[in-house]
């Protein structure tokens, strides 16, 4: 069939969530993953990045909103033990929470003082990318970085798709939203990134559930059902 072509993919690892993908996210893809609080947005950024790592595809985690210690102590709950891939050079946190500011932040290759000032996050993300060879990056989150100026929004994402993408890498950008908001970030960032995962938290007979739904994904057909998941200590598992 003409028109149709044979289009990379980049899998998730996280298990029934390449199904619901049609077998993962279109290559150079930028996702908005969204979602209220604690509904697991970075555990699933995580997931995704540490799989990769396993499948020999090298990684960067861009972190706002935790400290990068915290970051590599959650994923340790889980199993996912980066220092190996860190100490080889495939995996890279780029510190955007510290500031620079303490014991931690003097020793860091990649840190961005002042997230607020874009180029120099691009400046930092292009290098920590250069150097790890990275084709998975996640940004969590990138409403940190245009929550004081959301009229920036739309120019910030396109800003680094534009840059992720032409280093051919496939990205997650953490988006946060309010417990009872049902849109994905605002216009500007729903309609510039290429897909959109919604984590979702229902109390259902005074019980909280998950579940996620994918509303777009640029490049393919993909399952328009919402999935049941569960948060295990293995991370996530998409319910059958
Ligand atoms: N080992 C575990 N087993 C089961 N559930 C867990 C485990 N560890 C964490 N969780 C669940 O995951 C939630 C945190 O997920 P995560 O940090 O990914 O949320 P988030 O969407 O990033 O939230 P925020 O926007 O606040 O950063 C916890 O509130 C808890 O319900
Ligand atoms: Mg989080």
């Amino acid at each position: 069939m003409w028109g149709v072509i044979d289009l990379k993919r980049v899998k998730t690892g996280i298990p029934g969530m390449d199904e619901i993908l049609g077998g993962g996210i279109p290559e150079r893809n930028v996702v908005l993953l969204s979602g209220g609080p604690g509904t697991g947005k970075s555990i699933f950024s995580q997931q995704f990045i540490y799989k990769g790592l396993e499948m020999g595809e090298s990684g960067v985690y861009v972190t706002l909103e935790e400290h990068p210690l915290q970051v590599k102590k959650n994923m340790e709950n889980f199993g996912w033990n980066v220092q190996e891939y860190e100490s080889s050079g495939s995996f890279a946190i780029v510190d955007a929470f510290t500031a620079g500011i303490g014991s931690y932040a003097e020793k860091e290759k990649y840190v961005v003082k002042d997230p607020d000032d874009v180029r120099e996050l691009v400046d930092v993300l292009r290098r920590a990318v250069s150097d790890t060879g990275a084709k998975r990056v996640v940004i969590d989150s990138v409403t940190t970085l245009y929550l004081t100026k959301p009229v920036a929004a739309r120019n910030v994402v396109f800003q680094l798709k534009k840059v992720l993408a032409g280093l051919g890498c496939t990205s997650i950008f953490v988006s946060q939203v309010s417990v009872a908001e049902r849109g994905f970030g605002g216009p500007g960032v729903e309609h510039g990134v290429d897909g959109i995962i919604r984590l979702d938290l229902d109390e259902v007979d005074g019980e909280l559930r998950r579940s996620l739904i994918v509303w777009k994904m640029r490049g393919t057909a993909h399952s328009m059902k919402r999935h049941p998941f569960k948060i295990t200590d293995k991370g996530i598992e998409i319910e059958s």
